[in-house]
């Protein structure tokens, strides 16, 4: 029988610089979730690669004097090598600087225009360079500046082509609040009454003012719009008008595309608009999820404050990193990425519950059988619920990757790992070693124990590979089938175990590793911070690198605002406010005005509605997820008609920017603030 096929995409990344630790966010994700397809069953494909068009490309080049293409060849080869020590299972990695995709995109914007879906105008409006973005006076922010990076916006018309989006307006409504397209779904009401509602405009898909792209067919002034080009990578991989490949039929339509927020629009949105106007079935599922962030922003190259894993990797381990990510990452929300979290993660779940319950086991395998155990045992109900566990965790780690929810996967995982844990005090071995009658009773407690890793491990694999197969190499077996996770007693018996333990991982001491890491990380500022001033004197400007939707914010050279003086107060002034640390679990712009969000604080057991003046800093769902510090007992008032509860603590610079203040080390909601 055919096996059935399951395709899966990650973003493909401009390769304006190095990758990060944010990159391998949704990678590492798609990844794992890849690993688990193919161990039940499906023929996967898994798509990545490099979206290596647009100005920014061309601008960076220049400056170091190579061609585009000489300069993405260099740092596409950093992606693969660090796909590769990240241990990504990718099937294919496509580059849109790749031929077959130039000729299939070129198709592709003919077939639109030969439809009448794209049509030749006159641009007239506000341009961003550094975001290679048109936006109309209604989308820009209050200042008039770009909405997704708030720099001057340039006064542009030019020539172009424009792709009519307003024909699939009622179908994309309907695509994102009547099916399951979108992951998580609490984020398709917001798209609706952001984009749909006000009327979707049509889309300008072409762009005269530089040349680092693919032409259009039949007009060579004009480039495609880097999105188009981008977006149809999904397709042209699998063979769409082209020759290359001949996998779309077998793959298409995508079981899942994997995004961050900040490029979410593109897909829910515009990539379902072209698809429909080329009579396309749609991707069934687009998963969402939020930043990893470093100090409470968006890890980005424009900010400088990116973490290379390769450079933590020789601290700590790809799995390690692997383990960071997807452990602390819930669909959906931000998740910060700190070493303190990391370095306490290897120590408790790494080293502590996994290593730990490896190599005792073996060690007593070897200690009390030299390495074999016998076959006949004895069972006793004591051991009734770690086999119960055990045999249930396929069924649950299952449903967790249908709902992308890989840190509770994990989490379940780990709940056997600790289950038998306690399961060896409970049985306490080294008292039944000391008991002749107790033999064949020490035997089915270890033999417990080996069974129970190796589904352990077997279900682990999809997660962290390396450490998987080390622990079952330790156990002188083989990852188990998917069809045998749910048995128990597969571990053959009479198999010698590994007489030379391997420790998983090393116990880490926060104070050893602190200092070195922090030094690595002050080099590489060092040297973003450099590569910046460079491009600074080169432009006679401040240069941004911000990609799609990147935050450009950095804070280093901002005066404080001047600060009136405020009468004194005694302590007891003080004690009147409640400050707590809040999660903001849900947010959405109040629709009477133009400055106000309105977001769902959780704090401790409550949920606290709160609406703030920070629209204009922050979109509603880059909010969603930040731990922020919240003034709780503030006397309840309307603001535009909507109820707001408490308040919201921000800074604020001398230009009127502002950052919400957030916990600088993790904190849970609802922690006091004093
Ligand atoms: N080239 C476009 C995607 C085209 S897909 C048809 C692009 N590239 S990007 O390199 O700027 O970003 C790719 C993805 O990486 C985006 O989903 C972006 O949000 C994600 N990340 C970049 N920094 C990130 C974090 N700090 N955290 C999580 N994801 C981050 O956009």
């Amino acid at each position: 029988m055919s096996k059935k096929p399951y395709y899966i995409t990650t973003p493909i990344y401009y390769p304006s610089g190095n990758p990060h630790i944010g990159h391998c966010y949704t990678t590492v994700a798609c990844d794992s979730i890849a690993r688990y397809r193919r161990m039940q069953g499906y023929d996967v494909m898994f798509l990545t690669g490099t979206d290596e068009h647009g100005q920014k490309i061309e601008q960076k080049a220049a400056e170091k004097g190579v061609t585009p293409k000489q300069y993405v060849d260099e740092i596409v080869e950093h992606f693969k090598k660090l796909w590769s020590y990240m241990n990504i299972s990718y099937d294919r990695y496509i580059r849109t600087t790749d031929d077959y995709h130039v000729k299939s995109v070129q198709a592709i914007f003919k077939a639109l225009y030969d439809k009448g879906y794209i049509y030749k105008g006159e641009y007239k409006g506000k341009y961003c360079t550094p975001c290679e973005s048109f936006w109309t006076e209604s989308q820009l922010d209050e200042d008039g500046k770009c909405p997704e990076c708030h720099r001057d916006v340039v006064e542009a018309k030019e020539e172009a082509y424009f792709f009519k989006m307003s024909p699939f307006a009622e179908r994309i409504e309907k695509l994102l609040l009547e099916t399951d397209y979108l992951q998580p779904k609490t984020r398709a009401t917001e798209l609706v009454n952001n984009f749909i509602k006000p009327g979707l405009e049509d889309l300008c898909v072409s762009r005269t003012s530089f040349k680092w792209g693919i032409p259009v067919p039949f007009d060579d002034k004009h480039i495609i719009y880097v999105w188009v080009d981008a977006l149809s990578n999904y397709i042209t991989a699998l063979g769409y008008a082209n020759d290359a490949y001949n996998d779309y039929d077998k793959f298409w339509p995508a079981d899942v595309h994997m995004v961050a927020k900040d490029i979410m629009r593109f897909h829910a949105i515009i990539w379902p608009a072209i698809l429909m106007a080329l009579d396309l079935p749609l991707p069934k599922h687009l998963a969402v999820h939020g930043w990893i962030t470093f100090n409470g922003q968006k890890m980005s190259k424009s900010i400088g404050n990116v973490v290379d894993p390769m450079v933590l990797g020789e601290r700590y381990s790809p799995d390690a990193i692997r383990y960071h990510i997807l452990r602390e990452m819930a669909l959906g929300a931000d998740s910060s990425f700190s070493n303190e979290i990391m370095i306490n993660r290897i120590n408790s779940d790494l080293a502590n519950d996994l290593g730990n319950l490896v190599s005792r086991t073996v060690a007593m395998v070897e200690k009390y059988f030299g390495g074999t155990l016998p076959a006949d045992k004895k069972s006793d109900p004591m051991d009734d619920e770690l086999i119960s566990m055990a045999t249930a965790l396929r069924a649950k780690v299952d449903e967790c990757m249908d709902n992308t929810t890989l840190n509770i996967a994990l989490a379940e995982i780990f709940k056997v790992i600790s289950r038998a844990n306690k399961y060896i005090d409970e049985t306490a071995p080294w008292v039944l070693a000391k008991d002749e009658a107790q033999q064949d009773r020490l035997a089915e407690v270890l033999y417990n124990l080996t069974e129970s890793i190796t589904i352990g491990a077997s279900l682990l694999h999809s997660f962290l590979p390396e450490t998987a197969e080390k622990i079952v190499a330790q156990l002188n077996t083989t990852l188990r089938e998917f069809d045998d996770l749910d048995k128990f007693g597969l571990y053959e018996s009479g198999t010698k175990v590994t007489d030379k333990p391997e420790i998983l991982f090393g116990r880490l001491k926060a104070e050893d590793v602190m200092p070195e890491v922090e030094k690595i990380q002050a080099v590489q500022k060092a040297e973003f911070e450099a590569e910046q001033a460079k491009l600074a004197a080169v432009e006679g400007k401040a240069a941004c690198g911000c990609g799609a939707g990147e935050n450009a914010a950095d804070g280093a050279d901002l005066e404080p605002m001047d600060v009136e003086a405020k009468e004194e107060i005694t302590f007891d002034d003080f004690e009147k406010l409640q400050f707590q640390v809040g999660e903001i679990v849900k947010c959405e712009a109040v629709a009477k005005s133009k400055k106000l969000l309105c977001s769902q604080v959780k704090i401790g057991n409550q949920t606290k509605q709160i609406v703030s003046g920070i629209r204009k800093y922050y979109s509603p769902e880059e909010m969603v997820g930040k731990k922020v510090m919240v003034l709780v007992n503030l006397k309840p008032a309307k603001l535009a008609g909507v109820l707001s509860e408490g308040m919201l603590l921000c800074a604020e610079d001398a230009e009127g920017n502002l950052a919400l203040l957030t916990p600088e080390k993790p904190m849970p909601a609802g922690a006091p603030i004093e």
